[in-house]
């Protein structure tokens, strides 16, 4: 049971960055062994609230009482010495040491001790290890863990600092399902210790299974402290977004029959065989079924990443060759690529040069060099039009949250106006709001002409944006929705049931 003490009373909360007022009056009370769950959409402010309680940044007006003393300009070191931890996005552990020194290490810091005694090192991380109920080799290397692992790590080395609040700030992003309910279960574990947690997440799914309390944040305000018992999945997704999510569907109103883009029988041993399709303007064309079904693959052949093996590929009724993405971008072609983080943006780059960086062809052609001052006007339409939380067209990518990177990267590709835009699950991860917006901008460059290509595994996304779709497993095009068909309105049980099918026939396969 939650105990009736506060760990952690903070009123007024006001934080500002240049430009940017990242929190405004909040005030938020968490108590001894409770999930308490920050929920809003990404850049609202949960991270640096998280930041302010830590001590790693201080609030710009507010105040803060840990375990009932007024600690309001306190530092990191007073934090953890009061047993606040924090797991951060990063996780900040150290990959070229073993698994039980980076559990260790902060422990023996913190009480002076020699950090060369293996045993006691070896003592130390197994003891913690245990309490998560976890087996993880002592001797292991970090870099050689998955993330998951890494991220238990994490957790026993703040539970060696005796941890009595525990921040885990959008743990479940890099996870797979099954790591993901491994990791609440370790949650509900330590909350069973009386351990208080704050989970931070934009995942409805994920809140609700383990929050005994839910905090909403909207663009820096609080929206509310409820009672997980009191809310539910689709009142929460109002409080975070503030509007009703209720997805516009896409119809194409295009007559023109002339193909944009069409690949026939086209092959790759191992990723896809025999795939046909035809894209006209104005489609937006729905690839989906399971993961490893090939679509990945199939999408980078078709921007020049991943050549075939055989089949033809017609670009406005032409025959080409696709060697690489400089060829596919002058046919016209842009691509969304499914990492977004490693192979789409330059993270460590400004918004202005992302958006430039696929019409930097165009803009060179014009000027002989660069045209800054282009490039420039070109990325504060482009944050204007999409709504990018920045403080200007210079805010370095990677300090944007993930729906407002994703969004710099459709701008990216917007601003070099692609006749063929093709999406790879450009809204795994993304909160509901950005999802919406996404939506919104897909189907307003399909009714602008573009023919666009939308993989994507979420039936409700496909059944709202395509007008045709392509159902995929194991490589192969089981299934063609027509225009007609989507029309059905019972197309989304359809769908549905098809991916089951297909799921099942593959576990009998494996099996
Ligand atoms: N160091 C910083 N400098 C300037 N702006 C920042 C900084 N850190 C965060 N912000 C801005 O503050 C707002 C809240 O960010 P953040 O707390 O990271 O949101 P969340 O964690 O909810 O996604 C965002 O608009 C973000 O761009
Ligand atoms: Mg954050």
């Amino acid at each position: 049971m939650a105990g009736t003490n506060n760990i952690v009373v903070a009123e007024h909360i006001c934080k500002s960055y240049v430009g940017v007022q990242a929190l405004s009056d909040v005030s938020i009370t968490i108590k001894e062994g409770e999930i308490k769950c920050l929920a809003g959409e990404n850049g609202c402010g949960k991270s640096t609230f998280v930041k302010i309680i830590a001590g790693v940044e201080n609030a710009t007006s507010g105040t803060i009482r840990i375990n009932g003393r007024e600690m309001t300009k306190h530092s990191a070191k007073d934090a953890i010495n009061e047993g606040i931890q924090v797991i951060f996005q990063d996780l900040s552990l150290f990959g070229a040491m073993s698994v039980a020194e980076n559990i260790a290490m902060n422990k023996l810091v913190k009480e002076g001790k020699p950090l060369t005694n293996d045993r006691e090192i070896k003592r130390i991380a197994k003891e913690a290890l245990d309490l998560i109920g976890v087996d993880i080799p002592l001797d292991a290397q970090i870099q050689e863990l998955s993330i998951a692992n890494r991220q238990l790590i994490a957790i026993c080395r703040a539970l060696t600092l005796d941890a009595k609040l525990l921040f885990m700030d959008e743990p479940t992003t890099a996870l797979t399902k099954n790591e993901v309910d491994r990791l609440l279960e370790i949650v509900l574990g330590l909350k069973a210790r009386n351990i208080a947690i704050v989970f931070i997440s934009h995942k409805l799914d994920e809140v609700m299974r383990i929050a005994d309390s839910i905090t909403v944040i909207r663009d820096g305000h609080k929206i509310g402290d409820f009672d997980a018992a009191e809310i539910d999945a689709a009142k929460l997704a109002y409080y975070m977004t503030g509007r009703q999510v209720d997805y516009q569907h896409y119809h194409r109103d295009d007559a023109a029959e002339a193909s944009l883009l069409e690949v026939r029988n086209l092959t790759k041993k191992g990723n896809y065989e025999d795939i046909s399709l035809n894209l006209r303007k104005g489609d937006i064309l729905g690839l989906t079924g399971l993961l490893g079904a090939g679509r990945t693959e199939l999408a980078f052949s078709i921007f020049g990443m991943n050549r075939p093996d055989s089949g033809e590929i017609f670009v406005e009724g032409k025959k080409v060759t696709i060697n690489d993405p400089d060829d596919a971008i002058d046919l016209g072609i842009g691509l969304v690529p499914e990492e977004r983080a490693t192979q789409g943006l330059f993270l460590s780059k400004s918004v202005n040069e992302n958006v430039a960086a696929a019409i930097l062809k165009r803009l060179k052609g014009f000027m002989g060099n660069i045209n800054s001052g282009k490039s420039r006007d070109l990325a504060k339409e482009a944050i204007g039009q999409f709504r990018i939380k920045v403080y200007d067209e210079d805010t370095v990518v990677s300090t944007l949250s993930g729906g407002n990177q994703q969004k710099a990267l459709i701008a990216r590709w917007a601003a070099s106006k692609p006749k063929i835009f093709i999406l790879d699950t450009p809204t795994v991860g993304i909160d509901i709001g950005s999802k919406a917006e996404i939506y919104e901008y897909i189907q307003k460059f399909a009714a602008e002409g573009m023919g666009i290509i939308l993989i994507s595994d979420e039936v409700e996304e496909i059944v709202a944006n395509c007008n045709r779709v392509i159902v995929m497993f194991n490589g192969r095009k089981v299934k063609e929705y027509t225009e007609e068909e989507m029309l059905s309105p019972d197309i989304k049980e359809q769908i549905n049931s098809l991916v089951e099918s297909g799921k099942t026939a593959g576990k009998e396969e494996a099996s």
